[in-house]
């Protein structure tokens, strides 16, 4: 038994910021912003927020899949960014979409939530403790950003991307997943600091920082290795796969990706153009705008892949 996507669906906020509206507020510019990123616009929150996108991603990745809320045994949001410490994004998507019979939980793996969202799926599934599975991976980046650091901030976006899998015969072929918490420090956001009796901190907003050098040459070597390892697992060769569907976080990583595994790029769809870095919804946005396209044909084998803070990666081959 294999866990098969049977439906994609996103939401993207509906505000687009393009590079020169950046410019307009911080000394950036579209030259720089996509000479070195590829990125050109992306979408940001107003009155979305995490879960209100999820609920919309996942109304259309049900709608795609032909499966009903009652059919859904469990769902899993990939998020950095809930609306809520408690609740989690799961529960209020549970909640909105009627979902009753579901168990719903978070997963926090940064940019490869929704593959670390799908390889807990796939555990469920093959088991037989589950049959039907919702997975997303849902952000609203913009909160966690620092607005005066534009090395940072141009990159990301917000939205949310779903997918409903179900055990079939056939499906997610392989599947590599991996960790270094020592690296932990290259890409990381605080969380709100304690301010007990005892400590009495004074309550001071935490943003992400980065080190985008480090985070470069990890991509770009773990990502291709990660998916040589899969690729070989699953039975096949790089020649084998269909698409690439990466994390969307910057171009000049796809690029390297491609050539290191000796690939052309039309083989990498991207989204990054006008999405920006979604983090765990990138690959799910990008899964469903290939499907909505129509360039996912049954039979055709995928490669996905998430990677990024934690330092965490996953990627799966999928048959589709
Ligand atoms: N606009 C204009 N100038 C800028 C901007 C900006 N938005 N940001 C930084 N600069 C300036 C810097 O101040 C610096 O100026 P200086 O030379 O006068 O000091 C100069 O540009 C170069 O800055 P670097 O940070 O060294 O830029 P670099 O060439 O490394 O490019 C980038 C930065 C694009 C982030 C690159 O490191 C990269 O591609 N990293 C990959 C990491 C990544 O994509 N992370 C995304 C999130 S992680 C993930 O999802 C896996």
């Amino acid at each position: 038994m294999r866990t098969r996507i049977i439906g994609t669906g996103s939401c993207l906020p509906e505000t687009v910021v393009t590079n020169d509206d950046l410019a307009k507020i911080m000394e950036t510019s579209d030259e720089w912003i996509s000479s070195r990123t590829g990125i050109r616009e992306r979408r940001l929150v107003k009155d979305e927020t995490t879960a209100s996108m999820s609920v919309v991603a996942a109304k259309r990745a049900m709608e795609d899949a032909g499966v009903k809320a009652e059919e859904i045994d469990l769902i899993i949001v990939g998020t950095i960014t809930s609306d809520y410490v408690i609740p989690s994004t799961a529960c209020e998507v549970q909640a909105a979409i009627g979902a009753d019979r579901a168990v719903a939980f978070d997963i926090n793996a940064a940019c490869s939530g929704f593959m670390f969202a799908l390889h807990i799926a796939d555990a469920y599934l093959k088991t037989g403790t589950y049959r039907t599975a919702l997975i997303l991976g849902a952000e609203t980046l913009s909160k966690i950003m620092d607005w005066n650091d534009r090395s940072t901030c141009v990159l990301f976006g917000d939205g949310a991307g779903a997918a409903v899998v179900r055990a079939d015969e056939t499906g997610l072929l392989a599947y590599d997943q991996g960790s270094d918490g020592a690296k932990g420090e290259v890409l990381a956001c605080q969380n709100r600091k304690n301010n007990n009796p005892l400590v009495k901190n004074a309550t001071e907003l935490q943003y992400t920082h980065m080190d985008g050098q480090e985070v470069y040459k990890f991509a770009v070597t773990t990502v291709p290795a990660s998916i040589k390892k899969v690729v070989e697992e699953a039975g096949l060769t790089i020649e084998d796969i269909d698409y690439f569907a990466l994390h969307q976080a910057n171009i000049r990583i796809i690029q390297s990706v491609a050539k290191r595994l000796k690939v052309s790029e039309d083989k990498f769809p991207t989204s990054l153009e006008h999405c920006g870095n979604i983090s765990a919804a990138s690959v799910p946005i990008l899964l469903d705008e290939i499907n909505r396209k129509g360039l996912l044909k049954p039979g055709m084998k995928i490669v996905l892949s998430g990677f990024g803070a934690g330092l965490t990666w996953g990627s799966a081959v999928v048959e589709w």
